[in-house]
């Protein structure tokens, strides 16, 4: 029995009504469309879990409710009680005769119309924006992602553990570190928990975090966040082939996951579900080195030992339906902490998963240095202060093994699965160069 239970009909959720045909049921909701006929009126409610048309008569509702019913407006809010009907014509099979109508809140105008609105206008109203049925289904799939990636890493033995917000250094370089003051001292929201991992790792073995990752890009791209959430796996022993191929397998359960339980949110977003099927691993790779060649054979200009841009990643993985990783990247371009790459030092055992269609990177991951004097060097390279890294370099000092991992991104890998234009959509409220509110 739901514990908000009062009157003597049961309160269903909308998508539960066509097990109660027949039935006297109560449903509580939102007005989402409303019409009359002068001696009947309909009402679309929703719920958060599906949408029902409910009828009634002017001899259905008590005169009050029947005067009531007339006013109400889109988003006011209701509790409906009545019998649950057939009616093959409506949404879910079924319709509400209403016996009983309460009107909870009345809304004033809504301001989101059918109307096209711009992207900064729906921003702006984001708050409001979330009741929208595609809003509604991206963030139904976003959860399931980010259920895939917990079921995944745990099905294989590792441990959730969760990484600081407030750190005291940078993880992923320092041009992009939000500073907060903590006391009397300085402290940086987390770039990523990877460092924290690393100890974790050397602890339980095989760790994964998931939380959020604030960066202050001064990019405004459709795949930058000033602030999103990533799930970072760490592991003992393991290699870069080892975290590869891990993150095959967790990229094909996440894709298997979606795919089974969100066809109808995918139907929603328009999401063409065939690219997202034809996903196999394993998937193709290819090194940096290729990686350039191929964009100077595409007439791209590109200089040896830089980073990709998107419009470089969008070249590289656009030519394939499966993700493609690009690995051995220059240790210029990469952190601090990535192992050298024993076949050319310039290079690192580093690995960028980049998702098809143009999505571009949604992980970069590889190998951590070893050697206690290389990562001392590259501390002072980086130009980070060495006392902060003193509790880092102990992991070093203290039964230093090769471990690897990887960072996967929800906001992109979501904007990849779902199709999405932009990673606006992809978080309930975004964060980005100039957006805070709502
Ligand atoms: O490649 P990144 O910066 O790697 C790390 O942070 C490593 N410490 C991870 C690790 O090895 N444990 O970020 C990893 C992923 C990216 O591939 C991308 O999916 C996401 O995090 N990401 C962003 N997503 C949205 N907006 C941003 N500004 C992002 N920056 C990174
Ligand atoms: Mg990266």
């Amino acid at each position: 029995m739901n514990p908000l239970q009062t009157g003597t009909a049961p309160w269903i959720r909308i998508h539960e009504a066509p097990a109660h045909v027949g039935e006297s049921i109560e449903i509580r909701g939102w007005v989402t469309h409303r019409r009359s006929s002068g001696k009947v009126q309909f009402l679309v409610l929703r719920d958060g879990s599906g949408l029902i048309q409910c009828v009634a008569g002017v001899k259905d509702l008590s005169p009050e409710q029947w005067e009531a019913s007339g006013a109400l407006t889109q988003e006011s809010a209701v509790i409906a009680r009545g019998t649950v009907k057939a009616d093959a014509r409506q949404v879910g099979g079924v319709e509400l005769g209403l016996t009983s109508l309460e009107v909870v809140s009345l809304a004033p105008e809504y301001p989101i119309t059918p109307k096209e609105h711009g992207v900064d206008f729906l921003m702006d109203h984001r708050h409001l924006w979330l009741r929208a049925p595609r809003q509604q289904a991206i963030l139904r799939v976003r959860a399931q992602i980010i259920a895939a990636f917990r079921e995944h890493m745990d099905s294989e033995g590792f441990t959730l553990v969760d990484a600081p917000i407030f750190t005291p250094s940078a993880c992923e370089g320092t041009t992009t570190l939000f500073e907060t003051q903590y006391f009397d001292d300085k402290a940086y929201l987390s770039q990523s928990g990877q460092l924290y991992m690393e100890a974790a790792a050397m602890a339980l073995g095989r760790v994964y975090c998931f939380g959020p990752a604030f960066r202050a890009e001064k990019s405004k791209t459709r795949r930058h966040l000033i602030e999103f959430w990533m799930m970072e796996p760490e592991w003992a022993w393991a290699t870069l082939e080892d975290v590869i191929a891990l993150e095959e397998r967790l990229l094909m359960a996440t894709i298997g996951r979606v795919l089974d339980r969100c066809r109808e949110e995918l139907k929603v977003i328009e999401r063409d579900v065939t690219k997202l099927e034809r996903v196999r691993a394993p998937f193709p790779r290819m090194h940096y080195n290729d990686a350039v060649k191929l964009l100077h054979e595409k007439g791209m200009r590109f200089e040896w030992g830089s980073d990709f841009g998107a419009p470089d990643e969008t070249e590289l993985s656009s030519r394939h339906d499966s993700p493609l990783f690009v690995m051995n990247y220059p240790a210029a371009v990469k952190a601090f902490y990535m192992e050298p790459d024993p076949a050319d030092p310039r290079l690192s055992l580093s690995c960028d998963c980049l998702a098809p269609e143009g999505y571009g990177e949604i992980i970069g991951g590889g190998q951590r240095m070893s050697s206690l004097d290389l990562l001392t060097r590259r501390i002072d390279e980086h130009g980070l202060p060495q006392p902060a890294f003193e509790w880092y370099k102990d992991l070093r000092r203290y039964g230093s093994v090769p471990h690897s991992g990887f960072g996967i991104g929800v906001e992109r890998t979501l904007a990849w699965l779902a199709g999405l234009e932009h990673v606006r959509e992809s978080a309930a409220f975004a964060r980005m160069l100039y957006r805070l509110t709502p």
